[in-house]
């Protein structure tokens, strides 16, 4: 496992864009696994920037998302599908047939598990980026979901609910429910791109890289993967112990 300590959030947005565009560089048609959240915006804001000089095209590549909400369509400004649109698809050369993300209103959900399941099967990943929540979740793997997951439905915990609704008008407009990548689609990802920034993440990237690899804390499966690289601002760092900083 690599890990890297950024000064601040640009530096860690700029290492996190370099990572990804590298990816992309080597392999034009590189398969990634995106992420969302407030944490990798800055990185989707510096891989546009690369994109419109011209260092890389996402003509070739193939997008999956982790996560969606249940019951929000694409043009709700809080779905994921929307997210992704504003912060990256729509100001790259990314072909809408390339990216894929759960949807959330499909009228079967089990459904849109086993098709989501299917063509993850088909096209493994080459990046995964992976955000934390604050409970340690990976996606929408909630603490306790078994390591041996695949694309389910779950219902969200109270602390996902709560953290989430700074993105919403009032907390009863939070989705109770959404659908996530599992644990083990995640971790066949070639390589991951674990981020976290901000001081309030800093017990969970503790607990993620020194505390026990169990289900409890659904992002301590990272210590499992044979090739990830754990990109952290200061402040995330702030308690891991100093002979590793
Ligand atoms: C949501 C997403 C997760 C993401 C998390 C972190 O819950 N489902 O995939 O990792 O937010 O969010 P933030 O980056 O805003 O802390």
């Amino acid at each position: 496992m690599q890990l890297i300590i950024a000064d601040d959030y640009n530096q860690f947005s700029q290492i996190g864009a370099e990572i990804v565009a590298q990816t992309i560089i080597n392999k034009p048609n590189a398969t990634l696994g995106l992420a969302t959240g407030s944490t990798p915006i800055g990185i989707y804001e510096k891989l546009v920037e690369k994109h419109k000089k011209g260092e890389i095209s996402f003509k070739d590549v193939v997008c999956f998302n982790i996560d969606e909400y249940v019951g929000l369509d694409k043009t709700h400004p809080q779905s994921y599908h929307y997210f992704m649109r504003k912060h990256l698809f729509e100001h790259v050369d990314t072909h809408q047939n390339n990216t894929y993300i759960p949807n959330g209103v499909a009228p079967n959900l089990v459904d849109e598990c086993k098709k989501y399941n299917d063509v993850l099967a088909q096209n493994p990943r080459d990046l995964q980026i992976i955000g934390l929540g604050p409970n340690g979740h990976v996606g929408f793997n909630e603490p306790f979901t078994p390591f041996g997951s695949k694309t389910h439905v779950v219902s969200l915990s109270r602390a996902t609910i709560e953290a989430n609704s700074r993105f919403f008008n009032s907390i009863e407009l939070v989705p109770t429910k959404a659908i996530t990548m599992g644990i083990s689609q995640l971790m066949t990802a070639k390589c991951l791109l674990v981020i976290s920034s901000g001081k309030h993440k800093a017990r969970v990237v503790k607990d993620m890289l020194f505390g026990p690899c169990h289900p409890h804390m659904p992002c301590s499966v990272v210590q499992l993967h044979p090739n990830a690289i754990v990109l952290l601002d200061k402040d995330s760092a702030s308690l891991l112990p100093q002979e590793i900083k």
